[in-house]
């Protein structure tokens, strides 16, 4: 049986990655929308596609479709994965999956309804030696969590002359780096552990209370490339950094450092999680190694191969060891997981990729967290409906 045909909507950096990652596995990208007719038209062309939409409503009226690729600015997901839904398409869309959790939780609930498959990208979940960390984590190998900690660190935000639809929230949301990496971290902790998060403190401060807008779109990480003249400063009312602590359902403490003004750190994403037998470390730029620190033998760094690894684990490995696999990679298998769902005609159960029901429960952590910051005390995350 053959893949599904699919439109991508949004076709800047998430865009153009998700079709370049289709296509490496057979998937047929067969129309493209943008903001503009002419911003599908070039992408179309440039990318050898068949059709471009004038508008994601031409896209979703198209019968031929039947999965939608939701790439744009996190203010349009709501609106666009509902309306995919509600035309009967399966719908695989970036995080965050909406601005709210009532947005979010009407998305899971029409997701049920309809009986169609939905995926939100915490794409990091696929770095081969994540899942094996996972499955190690599973087997006892580092016994009881009690420390789970870690950073999520860009820089491409770091001058008040850099720019992004980000730092609007009629556009990224109320909150900034919490929203956009923040979701990523506490998402890939929760999927390697098993465990819950259920209480939150936190605190925000913004480096820059005004940045110099320019007149055009800039594109995600092209700030530094693009030299910004604008005199338009506005007053800029999400977080440059976030410093957020933890409980977890088993009683584990947690902390994470989340900013995208830290000179020098381009996209650090690092975990480390402290169990009573042992330890476990890994660092995104450096994908392929996990550290296992160990109290009475000497420490081990595992390098990506899956021969070494858990017999489920290898399947969603690419390339064997020796061979580095990287960010791109991550969403050629989630991919392979999410179309293998569409060809069973059903969601898969919990473990795999990350559903509407895991991007809800992202949305209801980031409101614990600004309640948190608002009300200067611990949240606990069932205080908020949803
Ligand atoms: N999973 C990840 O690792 C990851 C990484 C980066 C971004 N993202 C997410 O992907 C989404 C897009 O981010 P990006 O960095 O690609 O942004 P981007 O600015 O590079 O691209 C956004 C695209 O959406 C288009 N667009 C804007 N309004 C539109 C509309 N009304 N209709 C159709 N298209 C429209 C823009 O023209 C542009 O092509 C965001 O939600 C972001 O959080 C996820």
């Amino acid at each position: 049986m053959g893949f599904p045909k699919v439109a991508v909507v949004g076709l800047g950096f998430m865009g153009r990655t998700h079709i370049q990652s289709l296509r490496r596995l057979g998937v047929e990208v067969h129309g493209v929308a943008g903001i503009s007719e002419d911003e599908a038209m070039a992408a179309a062309q440039d990318l050898a596609i068949q059709k471009w939409y004038r508008s994601f409503d031409e896209a979703v009226a198209d019968d031929e479709i039947e999965v939608v690729h939701i790439c744009t600015p996190n203010a349009l997901h709501f609106q666009q994965a509902k309306q995919a839904l509600e035309a009967g398409k399966h719908v695989f869309c970036e995080k965050p999956l909406a601005m709210t959790p009532a947005e979010s939780g009407e998305l899971v609930d029409l997701a049920k309804k309809k009986g169609l498959v939905t995926a939100v990208n915490y794409n990091l979940r696929f770095y081969p030696i994540c899942q094996e960390a996972r499955a190690r984590i599973a087997a006892g190998d580092i016994g009881s969590p009690y420390l789970i900690h870690g950073a999520y660190l860009q820089d491409w935000l770091f001058l008040k002359t850099d720019w992004n639809w980000r730092l609007e929230p009629e556009q990224g949301g109320d909150l900034r780096v919490v929203a956009d990496i923040g979701t990523h971290w506490m998402d890939m902790v929760m999927y390697l552990t098993g465990l819950k998060i259920t209480e939150v403190m936190a605190d925000f401060s913004t480096v820059h209370p005004t940045r110099m807008k320019p007149a055009g779109a800039v594109e995600t990480y092209s700030s530094k490339i693009n030299q910004n003249t604008s005199d338009n400063e506005v007053a800029i009312n999400t977080e440059d950094v976030a410093v957020i602590l933890f409980r977890f359902d088993n009683g584990a403490l947690g902390n994470v450092s989340l900013a995208q003004v830290c000179a020098g750190r381009k996209n650090f994403f690092w975990f480390e999680i402290s169990g009573s037998n042992s330890a476990m470390h890994w660092e995104q730029e450096n994908p392929n190694e996990l550290w296992i620190g160990y109290r009475d033998q000497p420490n081990q760094v595992l390098s990506k191969d899956p021969s070494l690894f858990h017999p489920e684990v290898r399947a969603l490995t690419g390339f064997p060891g020796g061979h580095p696999e990287g960010y791109p990679d991550t969403f050629v298998q989630v991919f392979r997981q999410f179309y293998g769902a569409i060809a069973s005609g059903k969601m898969p159960e919990t473990g795999k990729f990350a559903t509407f029901q895991d991007g809800h429960h992202e949305m209801v952590l980031c409101e614990a967290i600004q309640r948190s910051v608002v009300e200067k005390r611990w949240v606990k995350v069932d205080e908020i409906p949803g």
